[in-house]
């Protein structure tokens, strides 16, 4: 029986030797060491022994158990570490591998712009509000000095939604909102989209973007009006920058203004960017004509009032030397990324 019990032990070592994982040594255990394991089986019978051998033989079955535990035990340690050490290999890092930068999105350059203007207005003590982009026949036109048979209406051939609602054409109609809700003083600022059925080409969108202004107080002059666009042409464009006021036609302003700036691109001399004319055409102002001031309940008596509508798309065109206006509608990443 001693022999028997040093042999399970030799195999029982020489197989743990072998052992490569857990499983394998939990089976080993069980096929020696459990209940039905051989070492048991062999204990099992030490009852046949005699009274003298039994002690000795139970001596060497409790040594031969001790030392297999012992040597599964340590060998559970070493399988373990092992598996650690296997697993922080497979999941080793190079901290020395350049990291994959995270993308961030940026403003669009209509926003940047839009965003610029904002801040030079609010410096200037304007309100920024917002109006709708469906509007009435009352607000885009009528209020505007622009009854149903007006021909400028033909300018600004638009969308309608119905007999009175359309897509608004131009952001004038904020002026009226304001007019209505408020007092004089009155100082805003209103940026948008709006729309009229125009081809699309390099210049022209059906969707483009103004900004409204409007100020309205006791004395206020064309001479406000001048100082406060050339604050903001020079903000924009640059101190250089000149500032051309050209005598035009609004219905709803009197005398009213279009406004040029010299090229940034050629100076004045002539260029690609204004087609050779050396002026670009940024907005269309004047002071708030008296019919528009009374609709609103404001008395032309008592207060006057400038007003002006920036193009934003061609201000943005004109500022990042952007030759076709399409590119600010494709969200071509390419294009959009050299803003970031
Ligand atoms: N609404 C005009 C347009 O879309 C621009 C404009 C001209 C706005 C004169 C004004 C203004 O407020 O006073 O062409």
């Amino acid at each position: 029986m001693r022999e028997q019990l040093e042999q399970i032990k030799a195999s029982a070592l020489a197989e743990l030797a072998q052992c490569g994982d857990g499983k394998a040594l939990e089976a080993l255990r069980v096929s020696y060491l459990g209940k039905k394991g051989q070492l048991t089986a062999i204990l099992k019978q030490m009852g046949k022994l005699s009274a003298e051998e039994r002690p000795v033989i139970g001596q060497v079955a409790n040594e031969v158990r001790q030392a297999l535990e012992a040597a599964i035990a340590e060998k559970q340690e070493a399988l373990k570490e092992k598996e650690l050490n296997d697993r922080l290999e497979a999941e080793r890092i190079d901290v020395t591998m350049p990291g994959k930068a995270a993308k961030a999105g940026g403003l669009h350059p209509l926003s940047i712009v839009t965003n610029d203007l904002i801040d030079i207005f609010q410096s200037m003590g304007f309100d920024v509000v917002d109006g709708p982009e469906v509007e009435t026949d009352h607000y885009l036109f009528e209020a505007l000095n622009l009854p149903k048979d007006h021909p400028a209406r033909d300018m600004q051939d638009t969308f309608y939604l119905g007999d009175n609602l359309l897509l608004r054409s131009q952001t004038s109609s904020a002026q009226i909102r304001v007019m209505e809700q408020r007092k004089p003083p009155i100082r805003i600022v209103c940026p948008g989209r709006v729309y009229r059925a125009d081809e699309v080409d390099a210049t022209h969108s059906p969707v483009f973007h103004q900004m409204e202004g409007l100020v309205v107080d006791k004395g206020i002059t064309m001479c406000d009006l001048k100082g406060c666009l050339e604050q903001f042409v020079h903000e924009i464009y640059g101190p250089e920058t000149q500032v051309r006021f050209r005598p035009s036609f609004f219905p709803f302003t009197e005398p009213s203004v279009e406004v040029d700036v010299s090229c940034s691109e050629c100076g004045g001399k002539g260029c690609r960017i204004c087609k050779g004319a050396g002026w670009i055409e940024i907005l269309g102002a004047g002071m708030v004509h008296p019919n528009v001031l009374r609709g609103c309940g404001i008395d032309p008596e008592v207060y006057s009032g400038f007003a002006f509508g920036v193009g934003l798309d061609r201000l943005t065109t004109t500022r990042y030397k952007i030759s076709d206006i399409r590119l600010l509608f494709e969200n071509d990443t390419r294009f959009l990324d050299q803003f970031n």
